[in-house]
This record gives structure tokens, sequence and C-alpha cells, in this order.
């Protein structure tokens, strides 16, 4: 699977940390910065993030900004994104059962690197499961298109 990675300087750190644990464990993943702790606008690296996903280049992605809020909030305007912001791994993992999320989100303020690791396997390790939650996710597509 081919993900995509981004973070502003609030998720710098934690962003180079799970590159390197994401290639050990075979995922293929794009890195769309930011690239060093120089203060950046989270808003430009989830549309980066997110356009390599609606081109369907990635089929996942992961975001991190300082509280992993306001880059979930931009993820979400864009077109087919469904962004969630987790700190716990039972989150990470009903996102992908119940929400199919495309982008898991965290803050590199609020989590550690442990916890990280593990809300990316939570989140990598789960299938969306359909059925009763498609005909909702099916209706948060709904409100996008404006037909809800
Ligand atoms: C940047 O200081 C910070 O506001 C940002 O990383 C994020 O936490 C916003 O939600």
């Amino acid at each position: 699977m081919k993900l995509v990675i981004g973070a502003d300087h609030g998720g710098y750190e934690l962003k180079e940390d799970l590159k390197g644990y994401l290639a050990e464990k075979g995922y293929e993943v794009e890195d769309v910065g930011t690239f060093s702790t120089a203060s950046c606008d989270y808003p430009d690296i989830a549309k980066a993030a997110c356009a390599k996903i609606q081109s369907g280049e990635c089929e996942r992605g992961i975001l991190i900004c300082g509280t992993g809020v306001g880059i979930s909030m931009a993820a979400n305007k864009c077109k087919g994104i469904r962004a969630a912001c987790c700190s716990d791994t039972f989150t990470a993992r009903y996102t992908r059962m119940h929400n199919d999320a495309n982008v898991l989100c965290f803050g590199g303020r609020v989590v550690g690197a442990g916890l990280a690791r593990e809300l990316v396997d939570a989140y990598l390790g789960e299938t969306f499961q359909g059925g009763r939650h498609k005909v909702r996710v099916d209706k948060i597509m709904a409100i996008e298109a404006g037909t809800l």
C-alpha cells in the first residue's frame, strides 16, 4: 500500500520518525513535507497530501500538526477526503472500520512516538466493514456533494 505523509512544524519530528517505521513495515511512503522545523501553514500540507489521494497515487494518508485538529479540518475540506483526528487506538481502528477514513491525523504535541506508532498500526491494520456503515459514509459524501 502506498501512503502519503505530511506534517507542519508541530508534527515534523513525529513524521520523520514514522517514515522510517512505515518503511520498515514495507509501506511505500510519499512525503509532502514539511522538511524542517521552520514554521509553515498546515492547510498547505493537508492540500498537498490530499491531492495524492484524490489522484489515486496514494491510498491513505497520515497528517500531523501540533494538535492534529487544524490539519484534519483542512483535509476534510478536500473533496473525497475523510480525515479522522485520533489520539487513542480504539478510535483509530474504528474510524477505518466504520467511517472508511482515508486519512489519519494526530498531534505531534499530543502523542509521543510510541503511541503514534500504535495509532498508525491500529489504523492501517483494519478494513472498512461496509454494510450499514457504507450507508452512513455514503450520506457523508452526499453532504459533500450537496445532495443531502
Ligand atoms: C501551529 O503552531 C499549530 O497551530 C498547528 O500545528 C496545529 O496545532 C493547529 O491545529
